[in-house]
């Protein structure tokens, strides 16, 4: 095979014929495969195909929805697009647990958003220094255009700082700024800003007759926002008297804190534990971000970052039992929009904002915390008792069952017979095998066989 050019200039069609028959032993069935997830309505598809370059088809993930959810005294059923079969379960009932001790409560701490230009210039950083409030106001008053309509939101750039990093690389400083986006996730109003800071930048500089000619020229190396953005942080906490944790369950309340808490103690102190203990939440907020049309890889990134910003990559989630009140809570940073993007194009997206109210950016970094927060919740309190694996192999049977191409009723049979067993792929195959052939000679089926 030889590489191709011009690929992304191809039509729909073409692109497809060279994938399929360059790829594919069957280019038929390939193309029936990828035309078979387009949308029915060719207007809806055409949008789709516009979102990204080089669009064959749709990728389906389940859309699920997470209800019961009572986040500061208002109640929320919460859209969820993921592939991991338990999610959205233990989601749920962790909504339902919580439902009946008062809910989730939330708070914004903060809503700052960064960006920086990064330049390299060799100079007296005393001059730089003092000459940056009358290059503060210069870069305020030069972006009023790009900024008009945000300050007119409320929004608008809130500070410009020098930072000087000639320590740590000759010449090296940064424009460090920071936003106010409201409702916006804000990427392309912080960048534009940016980008028109460097131009002035270079611009006064080259013409300052204060500065020398060598310090007149400046290498502008980016302009780019920061996803880190620890200041734009959302609080989400559960809390009820210990005596009411237990619920009846084959634990005492004193046993379950106690496993609790040293649960929690070890994701903070256990790099490797809180790895796992983090992906947990990010199951329920990436969840979210999805379902909602935000930028899943900004918040993911902000996340870990965050979780080992005192230099030690740590747990998300703290807890604390005191007076007899277990308190359990998650500081998360959520740069996160409900205008523009996605939010107003994709028509699930849209639904996604409806179900929830049409919150605004405040509103759904809360609702997002609050399912990280639960999953957390759910996934340390079975880790902390039952195990994992019960929970999480009983809803991943029917994948396994799909796998083996199940009947409906092989499925219902299944459900029943594995409620107290010890689900696999192997036990299932077997199950199947004998149940489809009571003949004991038969051959356990492999996944993707059908029915004997
Ligand atoms: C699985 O997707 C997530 C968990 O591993 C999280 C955890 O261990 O806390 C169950």
């Amino acid at each position: 095979m030889q590489p191709i050019k011009g690929f992304s200039k191809l039509s729909k069609e073409g692109k497809i014929e060279w994938i399929a028959t360059q790829f594919f032993k069957d280019p038929e069935a390939a193309y029936h495969t990828l035309s078979s997830y387009w949308h029915a309505d060719s207007a809806v598809q055409k949008q789709h195909d516009e979102f990204i370059e080089n669009t064959l088809t749709n990728f389906y993930m389940p859309y699920g929805v997470s209800p019961n959810y009572l986040i500061n005294g208002r109640l929320y059923a919460i859209p969820m697009v993921i592939e991991e079969s338990s999610v959205v379960a233990a989601a749920s009932k962790s909504a339902a647990f919580w439902l009946s001790r008062g809910g989730f409560k939330t708070t914004v701490l903060s809503t700052k958003k960064i960006g920086q230009v990064h330049f390299i210039w060799h100079g007296d950083g005393d001059k730089l220094r003092a000459f940056m409030p009358e290059l503060e106001a210069k870069l305020i008053q030069g972006t009023a255009a790009l900024t008009a309509n945000m300050r007119q939101r409320g929004g608008g750039i809130t500070g410009i700082s020098l930072r000087d990093k000639t320590l740590d690389e000759a010449g090296y400083y940064q424009l460090h700024a920071t936003f106010e986006t409201m409702d916006a996730m804000g990427a392309n109003f912080i960048n534009s800003n940016l980008e028109e800071f460097a131009r002035i930048l270079r611009q006064e500089l080259a013409t300052d007759a204060r500065f020398t000619a060598e310090e007149r020229d400046v290498t502008i190396v980016m302009c780019i926002l920061s996803n880190y953005t620890p200041e734009c942080l959302v609080r989400c906490e559960v809390s009820c008297p210990v005596e009411q944790l237990a619920d009846g369950d084959d634990y005492t309340n004193e046993e379950f804190i106690e496993k609790f808490t040293r649960a929690i103690r070890i994701a903070t102190l256990e790099p490797y534990r809180a790895t796992t203990h983090n992906k947990g939440i990010m199951n329920g907020i990436d969840a979210v971000v999805l379902a909602t049309g935000n930028d899943f890889r900004a918040v993911e990134a902000c996340a870990h970052t965050y979780a080992a910003r005192d230099g030690q990559y740590r747990s998300l989630t703290r807890v604390d039992v005191n007076n007899g009140i277990f308190r359990f809570w998650l500081d998360i940073p959520l740069a996160l929009g409900t205008v523009g993007g996605l939010t107003g194009l994709h028509p699930m997206v849209k639904f996604s904002h409806e179900l929830l109210g049409n919150p605004n950016a405040e509103e759904l970094m809360q609702i997002t915390a609050a399912v990280g927060l639960a999953q957390n919740f759910a996934a340390v309190k079975s880790l902390v008792t039952t195990g994992i694996q019960k929970g999480h192999m009983k809803m991943h049977l029917l994948n396994i069952l799909n796998q083996y191409l199940a009947t409906d009723d092989e499925k219902e049979r299944a459900k029943v017979y594995f409620s107290d067993k010890v689900i696999s792929h192997q036990s299932v195959g077997e199950y199947l095998s004998k149940l489809r052939n009571p003949n004991p000679t038969a051959v356990t089926p492999k996944p993707g066989a059908a029915g004997l």
